[in-house]
């Protein structure tokens, strides 16, 4: 026992690969050195075989998956060098390569860590202690210059090999050791169309090597490039005023998402950096665009190429939807074409012929995935790309790999056995969700639900700070972002959904929850006292409903209304007439809307809560105190007073108010519109008929 446990730490502690950690995080940290989760790093060592306790020789490596920047040892491959060097006597040649990606599950060194990633012959088979394989922007640019070859003499000397391109695998990893074995003045090498390869001795070695490929050719390109790699400034092409393009991003954004969710909805990201507005002010870029990416992870989440709006950037909003519009629909017919010119028999089916990256002159890029973090990639993927065309530009010509070759490559059997394996999407996965009142009591809930079902949330409050604060608990801003929101002012609502819709590229969930509670009789209610009510309930929701309802409809991919009314819109009792008149109103607008939106695929229905003590700003603000008083019991009583008056004898609390907002939109309630459900643990007085 205390043997097994003393080499489980012994495992933790190893100093090769706490010394391949530090350096992949290093390297992983700075943009320049390779794309997010690109690339991957090895390092060889002994350990000893807990089996026969004698030194075996391992080789760690980054696993599928995963990032530089943040790898931990969880994130590790570890393998039996000796084994895994044995596969070069069983391999069968070229075409049948992908076979050797299963017999790496036999090379494996006790559990083996995270899955080997396709690059492992190449870490395992070149003769070096230390390799990192990293995708930067100025070695792709040599890589993908049309004269790389020759650049890269020009550039490195002989310390740097050229390796024409190659799909990455086991023959790769063979051709790379062999080029190590016949230059053993060479560094590394530069890998056409793909990236580059390092190595050295020990791990600074490594390190410094890499960086030293990666800077040298940043400073050549620096000091050698044209002065105007994308061409001549283009007329009317330049980036509009900052706040300008925000508008005319948000008023595009939802048609975007529509066209890039044709056959599956997507989350969407908006970018106006800099890097994306030059390259659009510039003459060359529908040819280069045109070009697509060229390095394997670039363009597997950015598709061949991208959608280019071809106005420039005073195109009025309509214009440009309708021009995007025709546009989407030669992207499609493009995109099966290519599918038909490269697919065989064996081929995977079609994924979708939706572009991924839209790029809007003088406005910015619009990216997409399946969550908003795939979205966030696949912008910043296509950022790098911009970059290695400048440098190829500026150097040469830009020249990506074969289009056969990205075919190969998209619809590799390795890639779509990788998509199987994801786990399946949670049930409002691609959801973006707006909830008003957010920031406290069943909003803060509703959100909290949502989320934790797979939706991006926008919590709109009026209070910006605890929508934040709300937001921040949930996750990331790929999780949840907080936005200002007074519902009562269309000005207000309008930037709040355009908030929404610049984040996560649209919005399908609508909760009208944001109200506020005032119990007083008729004679006590002041004209005030009532238009509040009704400014923040009936007409709120109006507006919100109505700001929210055309980014539905331009999205065309239907959507959920849902009013968060109450059993007072129902049920009538004393000192309620401005707070249950206002429920009322809204109550019937889900039936309004519901009628009315259904055309465009948009379910309306509502909840009615009550006695929702927990968590309720209301109750802590004066109508808890009151209601107590009403009906003579302490304040911190109240919740279990209202369960005695209900038929389950149960306290309603906000998760379940929650619930039952995440049911109405779930696929289970796919043909429910126009509906309100209870959720106040049974009040016979406000039974639904
Ligand atoms: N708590 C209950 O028992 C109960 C019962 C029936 C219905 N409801 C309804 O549920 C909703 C939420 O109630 P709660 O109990 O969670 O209240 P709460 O006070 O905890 O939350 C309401 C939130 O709405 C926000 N808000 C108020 N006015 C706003 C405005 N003009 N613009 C944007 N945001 C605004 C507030 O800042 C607050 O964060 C309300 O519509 C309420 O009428 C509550
Ligand atoms: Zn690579």
């Amino acid at each position: 026992m205390s043997t097994m446990s003393d080499n489980t730490t012994a495992n933790a502690a190893n100093e090769t690969a706490k010394a391949l950690i530090e350096r992949s995080n290093r390297l992983g940290a700075d943009p320049r050195n390779t794309n997010y989760a690109g690339g991957n790093t090895s390092a060889k060592g002994t350990e000893t075989d807990p089996v026969t306790g004698e030194a075996v020789d391992l080789l760690w490596v980054k696993g599928s998956g995963g990032d530089l920047g943040t790898l931990k040892e969880s994130g590790l491959a570890v393998l039996r060098l000796d084994r895994m060097r044995a596969l070069v006597d069983v391999y069968p040649g070229v075409e049948r390569e992908d076979e050797m990606v299963a017999a790496f599950d036999y090379c494996l060194h006790g559990k083996g860590g995270a899955a080997p990633s396709i690059d492992t012959a190449m870490h395992g088979l070149v003769d070096a202690a230390h390799v990192d394989h990293l995708h930067p922007d100025s070695g792709i640019a040599v890589a993908t210059a049309a004269d790389g070859e020759e650049l890269t003499g020009k550039i490195f000397g002989d310390k740097v090999v050229w390796v024409p391109w190659r799909r990455p695998g086991f023959q790769l990893g063979l051709d790379i050791a062999e080029i190590k074995a016949k230059n053993p003045q060479a560094i590394g090498c530069v890998l056409g169309g793909h990236g580059i390869t390092a190595w050295g001795d020990t791990s600074e070695e490594a390190e410094q090597n890499s960086l030293w490929i990666i800077r040298t050719a940043a400073a050549y390109i620096e000091e050698h490039s044209k002065p105007e790699p994308f061409g001549p400034a283009l007329d009317g092409y330049t980036a509009l005023p900052e706040d300008e393009r925000r508008a005319k991003a948000a008023a595009l954004a939802p048609t975007i998402r529509g066209i890039a969710s044709q056959d599956r909805p997507m989350v969407g990201h908006f970018t106006d950096s800099d890097v994306v507005l030059d390259f659009l002010s510039h003459a060359e870029h529908p040819r280069l665009a045109e070009l697509g990416t060229s390095c394997p992870d670039h363009f597997l989440r950015t598709k061949v190429k991208p959608l280019v709006l071809d106005l420039p950037a005073d195109a009025s909003v309509e214009d440009s939807i309708a021009r995007l519009k025709e546009l989407a629909g030669s992207y499609r017919e493009d995109y099966q074409a290519y599918y038909d010119r490269h697919a065989t028999s064996d081929s995977p089916a079609i994924r979708g012929a939706d572009p991924l990256i839209v790029l809007v002159p003088g406005v910015g890029m619009f990216s997409f995935g399946k969550d908003k973090q795939t979205a966030r990639v696949a912008g910043e993927f296509y950022v790098n790309a911009i970059n290695v065309m400048r440098g190829a530009e500026g150097l040469s010509t830009y020249a990506p790999i074969d289009e056969s070759e990205k075919f190969r490559i998209e619809y590799w059997a390795l890639e779509e056995a990788k998509l199987q394996r994801m786990p399946k999407p949670k049930p409002l996965a691609t959801r973006v969700a707006l909830v008003t009142g957010a920031a406290s009591g069943i909003g803060r809930a509703t959100a909290e639900k949502l989320a934790a079902e797979g939706a991006c949330v926008v919590i709109a409050d009026l209070d910006l700070e605890k929508a934040q604060e709300a937001a921040a608990e949930l996750g990331s801003t790929d999780v949840a972002v907080g936005v200002q929101v007074d519902v009562s002012d269309a000005d207000a609502v309008q930037a709040a959904v355009d908030a929404a819709v610049l984040a996560f590229g649209g919005v399908d969930l609508v909760v009208n929850n944001a109200g506020l509670s005032l119990s007083r009789s008729l004679l006590e209610t002041t004209e005030k006292d009532w238009d509040l009510q009704h400014d923040v309930m009936a007409k709120g929701s109006f507006l919100v409903s109505k700001a929210t309802a055309k980014v539905m409809i331009e999205q065309e991919m239907g959507g959920d209304v849902v009013y968060i009314s109450s059993k007072n819109s129902i049920f009538a009792g004393p000192n309620n007439v401005a707070y249950g008149a206002a429920k009322a109103d809204q109550a019937h607008q889900v039936r309004l809307l519901a009628a009315e939106l259904g055309a465009y695929g948009i379910k309306v229905n509502g909840v009615n809560p009550d006695g929702v003590v927990q968590g309720s700003g209301i109750f802590a603000s004066g109508w808890g105190a009151n209601r107590a008083a009403v009906y003579g019991v302490e304040e911190k009583d109240l919740g279990k007073f209202y369960a005695q008056r209900t038929i389950l004898k149960r306290e309603v609390l906000p998760a379940n108010i929650a619930n039952a907002v995440f049911v109405l939109c779930s696929a289970e309630l796919s043909h429910t519109t126009g509906l309100h459900i209870p959720v106040d643990a049974g009040v016979a007085a406000a039974f639904l008929r």
